[in-house]
């Protein structure tokens, strides 16, 4: 696991909580906002309620009104209506001698109420403040009600209050002075446009209450089982995306482990070839001093040996001894691990190359042509663009030998422009095939059989080209030969 990995989760950690945070909030607000507006009809409906109520009790009133009152057959509940006296004709009697007494709207509207009070689920109540039954008298809330009748012409009055721990709605509606009223209430001194009084309704909540709480408590369930399967959406969600990063990494740390196996591949592969330099240096020393050995045994078996031909024996071999540890030392500043970046010239790092791979090109006849134009320093790792250098240089002098060209040669240029520095390497090995050129780069592919190579070299050549060194590395054929040509920026 590296930063990166940890880095993309805790993203999308944040994130989620973001989310959730966010669906937690609308889901409470949307929900809020439903129970208020579900409180909000409660008080609407109820107050429906009271106000059907009313006109009903005025359209009765009305009627009763139209009539100038309707005369009923005296009862002990309803007796002829003291309040009436002064009326004409309050009391009749038919021509087979019933009685009759005459109901006026307030009257029959009181009874009405009385008489089957709950049966509309309201408790009526027509009072004023002017009465002319006592029996009317308003209550205190009434009072309150009327009142603001009279000072501010409003019509209707409402309240919720509870009473005895029980919540009514308390409403209350405006009873005018018509000129039909004035026949029995013109003598308290009432116009027409006054308020004579009005008609008051008691609703209880508790049916809109538990209705309410019916209705909450649905949505709430609803809410919940919706806010449980958003929450069960985003972890899906999060978990999904979380297995696609944690595949992502897994990828990413195969691929990273097989390059690892690869560049200890080609790694092995350039120090086969270097040994097998090596062992080329080292054939002529070797032989010379075999050969001074050879001297030596044949004057000793002659008894020919002197001083003088022994220390120039000896110092002939020392000669080539030194020899044979320079290459040494040459390979072992060649095989130093690169650690650290270094300031160098691109050509210093070619002729660190060739003075390794020189002798082999010398000893199969292959001509070096050298042109440098080059005078950036640059800041990399050499021992590895070495490592490529050598790559392709050995392709070459393989291409050179296999197809047994005359006046073999390998020129290299070096030269820069603005922003980067340019290695061209070409041959004249008559070109590489077309089916070839185009996979030349893809890992493990090879055209010498399995022998002598892993097929990684210049996968390799272009991984370090491209990763480590930022450049390019592009082959193109040319007049009866390839270039291959590596481009590594200044910066
Ligand atoms: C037929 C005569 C008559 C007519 C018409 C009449 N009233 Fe009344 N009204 C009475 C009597 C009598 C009472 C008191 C006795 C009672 O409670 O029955 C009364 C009581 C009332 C009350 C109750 C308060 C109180 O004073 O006791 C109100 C309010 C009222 N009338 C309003 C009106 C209005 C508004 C009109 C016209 C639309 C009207 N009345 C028309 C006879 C009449």
């Amino acid at each position: 696991m590296h930063e990166h990995y940890n880095l993309k989760i805790e993203k999308l950690n944040n994130y989620y909580i973001k989310i959730f945070a966010i669906v937690s909030v609308v889901i409470f607000l949307s929900l809020s906002f439903s129970i208020y507006n579900e409180y909000q009809h409660r008080k609407d409906s109820v107050l429906e309620h009271a106000k059907n109520s009313f006109i009903k009790d005025l359209m009765f009133r009305k009627w009763v009104s139209s009539h100038g009152g309707v005369y009923v057959f005296p009862t002990k509940e309803t007796p002829p209506n003291p309040y009436l006296k002064d009326i004409e004709n309050r009391d009749l009697v038919t021509t087979d001698g019933q009685r009759l007494t005459l109901m006026n709207p307030a009257y029959t509207l009181r009874e009405l109420m009385n008489k089957f009070e709950g049966m509309y689920g309201a408790k009526g109540h027509i009072t004023s403040l002017n009465l002319l039954n006592p029996n009317n008298k308003p209550s205190e809330w009434e009072k309150k009600a009327l009142k603001k009748f009279e000072d501010n012409g409003e019509l209707d009055y409402y309240e919720f209050l509870t009473k005895d721990n029980k919540e009514y709605i308390y409403y209350m509606h405006a009873l005018i002075t018509k000129k039909s009223c004035l026949k029995c209430h013109g003598k308290q001194g009432y116009k027409v446009g006054d308020v004579r009084g009005g008609i008051s309704i008691n609703i209880p909540m508790d049916k809109y209450n538990n209705n309410f709480y019916k209705t909450v408590k649905k949505i709430v369930f609803i809410y919940i089982i919706f806010y449980f399967l958003s929450i069960l959406g985003l972890y899906y969600t999060y978990r999904t995306l979380k297995e696609s990063i944690i595949t992502q990494e897994r990828l990413y740390v195969e691929n990273q482990r097989k390059e690892e196996i690869m560049l200890a591949q080609s790694r092995n592969a350039a120090m086969g070839e270097m040994i097998s330099m090596i062992a080329h240096q080292w054939r002529q020393p070797i032989s010379v001093i075999a050969m001074w050995a050879n001297n030596i045994e044949a004057d000793v078996d002659m008894e020919e040996l002197n001083e003088d031909d022994c220390k120039d024996y000896a110092s002939n071999i020392l000669a080539q001894t030194q020899h044979l540890s320079k290459t040494i030392d040459d390979f072992k500043n060649f095989f130093r691990p690169d650690k650290s970046k270094e300031d160098i010239l691109i050509k210093d790092v070619m002729e660190d190359c060739l003075s390794v791979v020189e002798k082999s090109l010398q000893n199969n006849n292959i001509k070096i042509i050298k042109n440098y134009d080059n005078s950036t320093e640059l800041n990399i790792y050499s021992r590895e663009l070495l490592q490529v250098y050598i790559n392709i240089i050995k392709n070459a002098k393989e291409a050179l030998l296999e197809n047994g060209v005359k006046d073999a040669q390998i020129v290299i240029d070096i030269y820069e422009n603005k922003d980067s520095v340019i290695t061209e390497i070409k041959d004249n090995a008559l070109g590489i095939k077309d089916d070839v050129i185009v996979k030349i780069f893809d890992p493990y592919f090879t055209t010498k059989g399995v022998k002598s190579g892993t097929g990684l070299g210049l996968y390799m050549s272009k991984t370090i080209i491209e990763k480590h060194l930022n450049g390019e590395i592009e082959v193109e054929n040319i007049d009866n030969g390839s270039c291959f040509r590596i481009i590594i920026p200044k910066v």
